[in-house]
């Protein structure tokens, strides 16, 4: 049977387009959208490819929601487990200015880029397979080694921490083999990128996608851009 996968924010962006690529290799997928209803593209996806796309609904910085999520995936997946999970969904408050920082952006930010897919792991684990893949889309932004400028604080700060999550789950899920890695896609032109953006997102799944077939155990808890080179914290 072909791999199930689990792709979070998947209604446009990056999302999307690793639902795309993932439904062209002939694999099955759940595609999370946090309005189903309006996700025309991931709709429209769900009729080219009959039985083998499942849209379900999920705000990953809602634990109610993350919850449903939870227990509606075994109605989809029957005995079937997930081989890799997504973690996508992602947000940029852009605009914010030193000495107008505001906790409501801070808190969006942690809860949507890291507390949420920390936590959404911790839900859906006992629906992963043994030997499993996590990806958690990072950003160069994230880097502590290389961050050279003040920009965005609360879309860095949140992607640190995510950094940091990744490591931990790499230890937490080590006893059942389950991989989990941080990636960076690039700058990729999508709502978030622009249209300046030098990568497009086929080309950026692409290589993110190619990175993920080549994973092994020992690379767990490593950062990765979409060109498969280690990335610094
Ligand atoms: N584009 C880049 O250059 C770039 C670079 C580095 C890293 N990344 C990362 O790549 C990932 C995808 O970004 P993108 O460029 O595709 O961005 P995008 O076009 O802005 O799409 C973001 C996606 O995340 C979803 N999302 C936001 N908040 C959510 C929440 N609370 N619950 C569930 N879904 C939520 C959005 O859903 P709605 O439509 O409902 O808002 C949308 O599907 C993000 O994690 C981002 O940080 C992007």
């Amino acid at each position: 049977m072909p791999r199930h996968s689990l792709v979070t924010g998947a209604n446009r962006g990056l999302g999307l387009e690793f639902v795309r690529q993932l439904l062209a290799r002939g694999e099955r997928v759940v595609a999370t959208a946090r309005h189903p209803g309006k996700a025309s593209a991931l709709n429209q996806l769900t009729g080219e490819y009959p039985g083998r796309l499942h849209v379900l609904p999920l705000d990953v910085a809602n634990a109610k929601s993350r919850d449903e999520l939870a227990r509606e995936l075994p109605l989809v997946l029957g005995e079937d487990r997930l081989g890799l999970l997504v973690n996508n969904a992602g947000v940029l408050h852009s605009g914010e200015r030193w000495g107008h920082l505001q906790d409501g952006i801070l808190e969006d930010s942690l809860r949507t880029n890291a507390i949420g897919p920390l936590l959404l792991v911790q839900a859906l684990v006992p629906l992963l397979e043994d030997g499993a893949t996590v990806a958690n889309i990072s950003t160069m932004m994230s880097s502590l080694a290389t961050r050279g400028e003040f920009r965005s604080p609360s879309y860095s700060i949140s992607k640190a921490a995510q950094n940091m999550a990744t490591v931990q789950l790499s230890f937490a899920l080590q006893p059942r083999g389950i991989k989990v890695v941080a990636l960076c896609p690039g700058w990729v032109q999508t709502d978030m990128g622009g249209g300046s953006a030098p990568v497009t997102p086929s080309q950026s799944v692409t290589g993110l996608l190619r990175v993920l077939d080549g994973l092994t155990p020992a690379d767990s808890g490593r950062f990765i851009d979409w060109q498969g080179a280690s990335m610094a914290w």
